[in-house]
């Protein structure tokens, strides 16, 4: 893995573009300080070219070579308690980024991812890296880097293999140029512990001037139109045409000597942290056994349920609302 790494990173520095493991998602890193590369990032990956990237780090020391123009206390007090780790920070942006990487913005996004390979390929490369999630814009995010392939194959110079994303769902991301900050996406940091962090409720949603695809209404979407039932006896009555699949929880499944309607049936595990791990594998698996409708019971409570919900909520306006995923 080493000699990989060290691949990567040279090819990094040479403006390419490496798809790499993070604990969240797979990410297409590219330069953030170069241009050029964050361009063809953006074709690759079919983003506009106004929606800003995250810039990874290393670490939380690197904010202050030149990515950050102000580092708020309350950054810091998150960075000091989760980085390494899945949260993301928006703040106002020093000189080191490409205006490519920030869309146009002032703003700059910053995380230091919690994984090991990703954290020796940002130190190898000597920048930070820009990195969305890396799979095509408006789609379902990878969590392995056969997904990776699966979407991006031939258009990227070099796919860094971690095996599966331990957390599943993308980053949590705040706000920290405001006070209270703003929770603008939930993610793989509940809203209960940044709260308890920073000893303060945070304001909830965007606020306008944050472009972020991962908080339009319709993202994370597969080829499946996916519906969301409470629970099991809502998702039966539901009547759809074609091949319907359920992804459920373990406990809201049908019993395996019960008779029933689906298809196909997806066990999205016992709890929040095991269906935030399955959840885009599986609405790829819909899709790789063609169903024309997915059924989705979503994980009750906080925590990593909340970001679940909101995936699957952005899952099931996709299909309708196709003309905002570009
Ligand atoms: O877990 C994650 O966050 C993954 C891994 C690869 O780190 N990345 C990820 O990137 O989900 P992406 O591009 O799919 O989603 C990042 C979100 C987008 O909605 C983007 O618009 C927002 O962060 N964002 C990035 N930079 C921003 C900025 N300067 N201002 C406002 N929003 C920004
Ligand atoms: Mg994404």
């Amino acid at each position: 893995m080493d000699d990989a790494i060290a691949e990567a990173a040279r090819c990094l520095r040479a403006g390419g573009l490496v798809a790499f493991p993070t604990e969240t998602v797979y990410g297409l890193g590219a330069d953030a300080a170069n241009a050029a590369a964050i361009r063809r990032l953006y074709a690759v990956k079919g983003r506009p070219a106004d929606h800003p990237s995250i810039v990874h780090l290393a670490d939380a020391g690197d904010v202050h070579d030149g990515w950050v123009a102000h580092w708020p206390e309350s950054a810091a007090r998150l960075a000091e308690a989760l980085w390494p780790g899945p949260l993301t920070v928006l703040v106002d942006a020093g000189p080191r980024a490409a205006p490519e990487t920030l869309g146009g913005t002032a703003t700059i996004a910053l995380r230091v991812p919690d994984q090991p390979i990703a954290r020796a390929l940002i130190r190898a490369a000597g920048s930070g890296v820009a990195a969305p999630s890396a799979n095509r814009f408006g789609r379902v995010s990878p969590t392995t880097a056969s997904h990776v392939r699966a979407d991006l194959g031939d258009e990227v110079d070099l796919i860094l293999d971690g095996g599966p994303c331990p957390v599943g769902v993308e980053s949590t991301i705040i706000d920290c140029r405001t006070d209270p900050p703003r929770l603008v996406r939930p993610g793989g940091v509940s809203e209960e512990r940044l709260e308890s962090i920073l000893g303060t409720a945070l304001t909830i949603g965007t606020d306008g001037d944050v472009r972020a695809p991962g908080t339009l209404p319709a993202h994370y979407a597969p080829d499946a139109r996916v519906l969301l039932a409470p629970d099991l006896d809502a998702a039966r009555a539901i009547e759809a045409r074609g091949r319907v699949a359920l992804l459920a929880p373990s406990h809201a499944l049908p019993s395996v000597d019960e008779a029933n309607a689906f298809a196909i049936v997806l066990d999205a595990g016992p709890d929040a942290a095991t269906y935030a791990q399955r959840l885009y594998a599986l609405l790829r698996e819909a899709d790789s056994q063609d169903a024309d409708v997915l059924v989705a019971i979503p994980p009750s409570g906080g925590g990593l349920a909340a970001a679940i919900r909101d995936r699957l909520e952005r899952a099931a306006r996709g299909a309708s609302h196709a003309d905002e995923r570009t």
